[in-house]
């Protein structure tokens, strides 16, 4: 392992990987990459899209193209991972092996109030989004729980939840302590 390793976010859709990772970045300057930004930026198609046309596996084979990129970055950096990324083992290899990496967490039904409104999952485009929140979680949470920090998110400020966890990483890696953690 680096002697600062990036520090990856996992969890499922709504547990805020991509909120919480775009403030880790600006509080310690670091470069934020999310894994979904990246696939659709390098298909030029939206999510919902590549599944329609091609399938879950076409978008997990870009997805896992992309979690490998992000994590070849020389300088450490912070990674949000889609919440289906962990389900291949070269991914959980580079994601757990290689990295910080932080399992945010919380119930289906927090999950659910917090992307109630967005289109843009297709996993959810159904009759039970809950169920189906539910059921991911049951299939999902031992990887999920493979990650070397579990922090929950539920009724928990932003703000406390970024320095939770770079209090964190600076115990297990003291060479970050030297990187100011900005207030932003
Ligand atoms: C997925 C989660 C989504 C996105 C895709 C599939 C999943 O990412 O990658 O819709 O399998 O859980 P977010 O977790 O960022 O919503």
């Amino acid at each position: 392992m680096r002697p600062m390793p990036h520090i990856v976010l996992v969890g499922l859709m709504g547990s805020g990987k991509s909120t919480i990772g775009k403030k880790l970045a600006r509080r310690t300057g670091w470069l934020f990459s999310d894994t979904d930004n990246m696939v659709e930026a390098y298909s030029r198609r939206t999510i919902a899209d590549i599944f329609a046309t091609d399938g879950e596996e076409a978008f997990r084979d870009l997805e896992e193209e992309m979690v490998t990129l992000a994590m070849s970055d020389e300088k450490p950096g912070i990674i949000a991972t889609g919440g289906g990324a962990v389900l291949r083992e070269s991914n959980r290899q580079l994601l757990f092996g290689e990295s910080f990496s932080v399992y945010l967490h919380s119930s289906p039904r927090g999950l659910l109030n917090r992307i109630r409104r967005s289109t843009s999952r297709p996993l959810l485009k159904n009759e039970d989004p809950l169920g189906t929140l539910h059921n991911l979680l049951q299939a999902r949470e031992p990887l999920y729980q493979m990650a070397g920090l579990h922090v929950g998110v539920e009724a928990r400020p932003i703000r406390q939840i970024c320095s939770d966890i770079w209090s964190a990483y600076c115990e297990a890696f003291p060479a970050a302590r030297s990187i100011p953690f900005g207030r932003m």
